[in-house]
């Protein structure tokens, strides 16, 4: 069997690239031949006051400018809406960095968009949890729900941290599941509403530990929380549509 080939009844099912990975672009050459990028000369970069202000801002937090590069891509991205190579010459003015170095950090991590993207981005979690609980049926009738509409960004996506409400997505940033196919549709009509997406399946929505008020009755073990409302009625079994 090739590395093209992994061995998973899944593998007709999702789509994956040459190194097996389900995430396109990582393997795209260097182009070798270019000059040597060089720190962008502030006079002559025009950065909005704004960003400017921003990416400054988090530099202050750091002894190493360079650690507030993810802070300051995020800014970039967020004004252009994506990481264009102008958004990434004017953070590498205010950094006083090369675009090269931002270039390595936005082309690394899946959250930077280095092409031109819809304003709506959709992340279907298709990592393992999701997987067993049907994320790939589900991003496919995610990206049937979005069709060609060139408002939106569907991708999958490696595990996004919250496999307890597999199958899961991240909408412009705001989790949700667990989800079936039909909330797919709803998504959609949501974003283009601009009304909250799929009120009741956020995270947000769900019930923490953390919201919790103190007092007898809040459950010590595993069990308690498993078993719903304890003496003092405080209902902390989750939700019941999971
Ligand atoms: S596997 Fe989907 S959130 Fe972890």
């Amino acid at each position: 069997m090739s590395p093209q080939e992994p061995d998973s009844r899944l593998a007709g099912l999702v789509r994956r690239y040459g190194h097996g990975s389900r995430v396109p672009g990582w393997d795209t050459a260097a182009d070798l031949g270019k000059d040597p990028a060089v720190v962008p000369d502030p006079a002559t970069v025009e950065v909005p006051d704004e960003l400017r202000a921003g990416i400054e801002e988090f530099m202050a937090r750091y002894p190493d400018r360079r650690s507030a590069a993810i802070p300051a891509l995020m800014l970039a991205q967020r004004s252009h809406g994506w990481c264009s190579p102008l958004a990434i010459e004017q953070a590498a003015a205010v950094m006083r960095l090369t675009p090269g170095y931002l270039s390595a950090v936005a082309t690394f991590y899946d959250m930077f968009e280095t092409e031109p993207k819809g304003e709506h981005t959709v992340y279907v979690c298709t990592n393992i949890s999701c997987s067993l609980r049907g994320a790939d049926a589900l991003y496919q009738a995610m990206l049937d729900a979005a069709g060609d509409d060139p408002r939106f960004n569907v991708r999958s996506f490696e595990c996004l941290g919250a496999c307890d409400i597999a199958p899961m997505a991240s909408v412009n940033g705001e989790y949700v599941g667990p989800l079936d196919e039909a909330d797919c549709g709803r998504i959609v009509d949501d974003l283009i509403a601009g009304r909250p997406v799929l009120e009741g399946k956020r995270l947000r929505d769900r019930p923490s530990a953390i919201d919790l008020p103190m007092g007898d009755g809040l459950p010590t073990t595993g069990r308690d929380m498993a078993t719903g409302p304890t003496a003092s009625g405080n209902d902390v079994s989750g939700p019941k549509d999971m």
